[in-house]
C-alpha cells in the first residue's frame, strides 16, 4: 500500500471540514494592519479573534524597535542553537528581565511556546515519575505528555476533589517507583477564559509532594495588578514552580520563555531537546521582546484599556442574557444551543451582514449540541465596538431563537 492511500480515506479530524471550510472557517486570510478592523475577503470587518491583548503588535514603538533591530542585525543573527553559537547577552538579559517581573530567579527563552512546552514536560520526568493534569490542557501539554514512558492521571477540569484523589493514586505510584510527581495546569483557559485553580492546587502541596507546572499562555500580561499572570492575579504565583508563556499573545511577537528556580532553569537549558537542537530566536525577536516588556511593565494604561473593553463586552452580553460561560479572563466565549449547520450560518451571517470577524468553535472541543464563538476583547477596541457587536448579537440570537438557521445545511463560503 502507498503511505497516501489512506489520506484518501481520511483527511484527518480538522481536514475532513476542508472542502466547506478552506479559506472562510479555517485559514481565512485577514488582511492589513494588525488592529481592531482588518481586511477579510476585500471587506473591512470588526475582527474579535487576534490575541493581540494589549495592542502591542502595531504599537509605533514596537514597530519602531522591530525595525531598527531588523536592520542593525537582520533576521539571521546569531547563527545556531544557543548551546553551541546561537548565544547572546541580549537573549541573556531579556531572560533576566522576564524572570525578575514574574518573580522567580532566572527564565530561559523558548522559540516557540508550543515546542518549548513540549521539551519542558519531557525534560522534567523520567518512566518512575508521574504526571498529574487537567482534562482541558492545552495541545502542546497533551503532545508533551506523549514523550513521557511512566504513567499519567488525569482530573476533571478544575475539580480539586478528584485532582485529590489523583494525587493519592500518584502518591502510592510514585512511593513504589521512586519517581516523583509533576502536577500540570494552566493559567487562563483559553477556550472558556476560566482560572486554573492555582492557589487551591498549591495548598494541596501541604499534603502531597509535588511539582506545579502552569502554561500561563493567555494570562501573561492580561492577569494581575502588574500584569505579571494568572499567579500574581490568584496571589499564587510562589506555588508555581515552573512558569511558562508564550509571546504569541499579549507580547504579540514569537517565542516564548520558563522561568522558575535557577537549578531548574539551568537544568532546562541543558536538556530541551526543542531548543538544543533548533535555532535561536533571531535578533530582531528578542530586541522586540524586551521593547513589548518595557511596554507591557511599564504601560499600565494598556492593561487599564483592555478591561475597560473586557468589563464593556462582558457585562454588555450577560445583560443581554447571553451564556458567558465561566470567564474570568478577557477570553470571551459565547455558548449557543445549535450544532455544526447552525454555526456556521450564525458566523456568515455575522462576517457578511454584520462585517464582524470572530472564531467558531465547535464540537469537539465544546459538546455536539454547543456552539462557541469566542472574542477577543484588546486594548485597539472601542467601546462603539463593543455597542455595535452587542447589537448584532442580539439580533443574531434572535434570529437563531426563531429558528432562521435551521435548514440543516453547513454555509460555505460565498463572500
Ligand atoms: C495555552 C497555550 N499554550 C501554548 C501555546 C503555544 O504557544 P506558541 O504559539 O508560542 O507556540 C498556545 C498558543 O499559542 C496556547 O494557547
Amino acid at each position: 500500500m502507498d503511505i497516501f492511500d489512506k489520506i484518501d480515506r481520511n483527511f484527518g479530524p480538522l481536514g475532513r471540514f476542508m472542502e466547506h471550510a478552506h479559506g472562510y472557517y479555517m485559514f481565512p486570510k485577514l488582511e492589513g494592519e494588525i488592529s481592531n478592523r482588518m481586511v477579510f475577503m476585500g471587506k473591512e470587518r470588526l475582527v474579535w479573534s487576534l490575541n493581540n491583548y494589549l495592542g502591542l503588535a502595531n504599537h509605533p514603538e514596537v514597530r519602531k524597535a522591530d525595525a531598527e533591530a531588523a536592520a542593525k542585525w537582520g533576521m539571521a543573527y546569531p547563527m545556531g542553537a544557543r548551546m553551541m553559537s546561537g548565544q547572546t547577552r541580549y537573549h541573556e538579559q531579556l531572560e533576566k528581565e522576564l524572570a525578575a517581573f514574574v518573580g522567580k530567579e532566572d527564565a530561559y527563552l523558548l522559540n516557540y511556546g508550543y515546542q518549548g512546552m513540549v521539551s519542558i514536560i519531557e525534560a522534567l520526568v523520567d518512566r518512575k515519575d508521574v504526571i498529574v493534569y487537567d482534562s482541558e490542557a492545552h495541545a502542546c501539554i497533551i503532545d508533551g505528555m506523549r514523550h513521557h514512558f511512566g504513567k499519567r492521571f488525569v482530573y476533571p477540569h478544575n475539580n480539586i476533589e478528584n485532582l485529590e484523589k489523583e494525587l493519592a493514586r500518584a502518591t502510592r505510584l510514585a512511593e513504589k517507583t521512586g519517581g516523583g510527581i509533576l502536577v500540570i495546569t494552566e493559567g487562563v483557559y483559553g477556550m472558556a477564559g476560566d482560572l486554573g485553580k492555582l492557589r487551591e492546587i498549591g495548598d494541596l502541596k501541604k499534603r502531597f509532594r509535588f511539582r506545579l507546572l502552569v502554561d500561563d499562555a493567555h494570562g501573561f500580561g492580561t492577569m494581575g495588578p502588574t500584569g505579571a499572570g494568572t499567579g500574581e492575579h490568584l496571589g499564587a504565583q510562589d506555588q508555581i514552580d515552573v512558569y511558562f508563556a508564550t509571546f504569541a499573545k499579549a507580547m504579540a511577537g514569537i517565542g516564548g520563555f520558563v522561568a522558575g528556580d535557577h537549578k531548574v532553569v539551568r537544568f532546562l537549558m541543558y536538556n530541551l531537546r526543542s531548543q538544543i537542537f533548533a535555532k535561536s530566536l533571531p535578533m530582531p525577536m528578542v530586541i522586540g521582546a524586551m521593547k513589548r516588556l518595557e511596554l507591557l511593565k511599564n504601560e499600565s494604561a494598556l492593561r487599564e484599556k483592555l478591561w475597560t473593553i473586557v468589563r464593556a463586552l462582558q457585562s454588555g452580553l450577560k445583560s443581554r442574557g447571553f451564556n458567558l460561560g465561566r470567564t474570568e479572563s478577557p477570553v470571551t466565549p459565547v455558548y449557543f444551543q445549535g450544532g455544526v449547520p447552525e454555526a456556521t450560518q450564525i458566523t456568515k451571517t455575522l462576517r457578511e451582514q454584520y462585517n464582524i470577524f470572530c472564531s467558531l468553535v465547535t464540537y469537539p472541543v465544546v459538546p455536539r449540541d454547543v456552539i462557541m464563538l469566542r472574542l477577543i476583547p484588546t486594548a485597539v477596541h472601542t467601546l462603539e465596538d463593543v455597542d455595535y457587536t452587542i447589537r448584532a448579537f442580539t439580533e443574531i440570537k434572535k434570529k437563531l431563537d426563531e429558528g432562521a438557521y435551521s435548514s440543516g445545511e453547513i454555509a460555505g463560503m460565498t463572500a
